[in-house]
């Protein structure tokens, strides 16, 4: 009974999570709404509620996330909040998402307060926008017209390595040394879209720009993608939060938890070259 749940274990921050959490030697059950397979695997779907009744067996710590594509985060996450409180877990880290706490009423906020009210050992951790999203998300506009597609005019964001989320949030589940607390996490240095544009040309030796696209002409893009309606006009929303500047702030929380600094943008473009030379 000291295993701990990774909810979007095979997501970006889970897949380094599981390694983070395994290279202690920690045993780890990964979450995954598919059919599971492995011994180390359990299935959860958030969206059903399938194995919830047993997801929590033998675990005493789990880290929580909300899948992308859904704007009803709390009718996801409250209902695990709840079994995680009845099964009397030692630690939950549950991530969200730097500004969820600027509207108490916010979907993300109201999953923060039923764990912060839990009587649980709690931690919530709320990262900036992540490097990775250049790899994925903004991945077609890149390979495809050469730039970064994003309305976000000459804002700039602390983007954060996805691979420091997972450090942060392993020495959390780990160590009760910051118990109770909320963070925002951030990489070192806010950079706008054109710097961003910069550093991956310069490590990849392709010329990759940033053009600025309206709200329009993002909506569009991302409704082609075939993402859901309402979750488009979230992204789009947080996508102003961005324009108006509001990903910009820097905080110490990466160093504060994990002894190291933040990496930089030039680090994680050096660590994924391979992904715009496709
Ligand atoms: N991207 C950003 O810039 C950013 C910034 C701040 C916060 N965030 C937050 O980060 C979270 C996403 O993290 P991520 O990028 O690491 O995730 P991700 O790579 O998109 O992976 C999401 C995981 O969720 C699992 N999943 C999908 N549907 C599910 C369901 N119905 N029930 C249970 N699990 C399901 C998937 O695994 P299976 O297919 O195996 O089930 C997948 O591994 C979101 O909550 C987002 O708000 C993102």
């Amino acid at each position: 009974m000291n295993k701990i749940l990774v909810l979007g274990a095979y997501g970006t921050v889970g897949t380094a999570l599981v390694q983070a959490l395994q290279a202690q030697g920690q045993a780890v059950a990964k979450a995954t709404s598919r059919t599971s397979q492995g011994a180390e695997q359990v299935h959860l779907n958030l969206l059903t509620g399938e194995g919830l009744a047993t997801a929590f067996s033998g675990v005493d710590r789990a880290f929580l996330l909300s899948p992308p594509g859904h704007v009803n985060q709390d009718e996801l996450l409250c209902p695990v909040i709840q079994a995680a409180r009845q099964h009397g877990l030692k630690k939950v880290v549950l991530m969200s998402a730097m500004g969820a706490d600027a509207d108490e009423a916010a979907p993300l906020r109201k999953a923060e307060r039923l764990l912060e009210a839990s009587g649980l050992a709690w931690n919530v951790i709320r990262p900036n926008w992540f490097m990775q999203n250049f790899n994925s998300y903004w991945l077609h506009g890149i390979l495809n017209q050469g730039a970064i597609l994003l309305p976000t005019g000459t804002a700039r964001g602390s983007f954060i390595d996805a691979r420091d989320i997972a450090d942060v949030a392993a020495a959390l589940l780990t160590g009760h040394a910051h118990d109770n607390l909320a963070f925002d996490l951030t990489g070192p240095q806010a950079l706008d879209h054109t710097q961003v544009a910069a550093i991956l040309s310069q490590e990849t030796g392709r010329a990759i720009g940033y053009q600025d696209i309206t709200p329009e002409a993002m909506r569009a893009g991302l409704l082609g993608a075939g993402l859901p309606a309402p979750y488009v006009e979230f992204m789009l929303l947080i996508l102003g939060f961005f324009k108006a500047g509001y990903a910009e702030r820097t905080t110490d929380a990466v160093q504060q938890i994990t002894g190291r600094a933040p990496r930089s943008l030039q680090q994680y473009a050096r660590d994924y070259r391979g992904s715009w030379l496709a």
